[in-house]
């Protein structure tokens, strides 16, 4: 089976914080998602609201029929509103303020009480947890311990790789921390920086079952309208399973 695509929405809600109105609504973005075949909503409400906002996620939680994955840092605040609005899935990453975008996955070993801390508070609740992580073993490892179901390999490296060499080190890594993480029992999703071009090796990494994605499928909406580009993405997840790419 091809990998499920959860569809990143946050850049919809970037651009109507352009003019603090409310259009693009990314409730919408969700619903035109899911009809152009997403089988994930993906949304990261962060700690200074500079996109999604708390009123989206509620009228997510109510209206995305598909899975619902929170992307939320461990401050305790944030994880007191992801229990409360109870996604299918919460996502742990690591967030800093300057930063454009996620940089780095989370550091469950040197941040291991903290993370513990907010893996433990969601499986009191019964929500299934994800860690978004570095394609490294030790931090694979690190977070098996803490009983999650999933991790989420950081595929930014790979995606910024220059040249067919550094690109097969990058796949490598991944492809080697997924064998690690399933091995170990933990559902293998990936993410960040994927495109059309370059999500089929990723997607082709054995027991691969989740991928998020959001830049590439919003940038391309611009041109040829969300159901497309995401219908489009879900070609690239599905021919996968035919292709090989290597
Ligand atoms: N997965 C995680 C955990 C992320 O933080 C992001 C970026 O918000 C993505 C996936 C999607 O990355 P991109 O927008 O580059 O596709």
């Amino acid at each position: 089976m091809a990998p499920r695509l959860g569809v990143n929405i946050d850049h919809v809600a970037t651009i109507r914080q352009a003019r603090g109105g409310n259009e693009p609504d990314p409730v919408w973005a969700a619903v035109v998602a899911e009809v152009g075949g997403a089988d994930g909503i993906t949304v990261h409400l962060r700690e200074d609201r500079r996109h999604i906002q708390d009123r989206d996620l509620r009228l997510l939680r109510e209206t995305v029929k598909v899975r619902l994955n929170l992307e939320s840092s461990i401050d305790p605040a944030i994880v007191a509103i992801a229990l409360e609005t109870r996604p299918d899935q919460i996502t742990f990453v690591p967030e800093r303020r300057a930063e454009v975008t996620t940089e780095g996955g989370l550091d469950v070993i040197g941040q291991r009480d903290r993370v513990r801390e907010a893996v433990e508070r969601c499986h009191a609740a019964n929500l299934e947890v994800s860690l978004f992580i570095d394609p490294d073993p030790e931090q694979v490892r690190a977070s098996a311990a803490l009983g999650v179901r999933a991790i989420e390999l950081h595929t930014g490296r790979y995606a910024d790789a220059h040249g067919e060499a550094e690109r097969h080190h990058e796949l490598a890594a991944l492809t080697q921390a997924g064998q690690v993480a399933v091995a170990l029992g933990l559902n293998l999703h990936a993410g960040h920086g994927l495109n059309y071009q370059n999500v089929g090796p990723v997607a082709q990494i054995e027991k691969m079952i989740e991928l998020n994605i959001g830049h590439s499928i919003v940038s391309r909406a611009v041109f040829v309208g969300l159901e497309r580009a995401v219908r489009e993405m879900k070609g690239c997840l599905d021919r996968s399973r035919i292709v090989r790419f290597d």
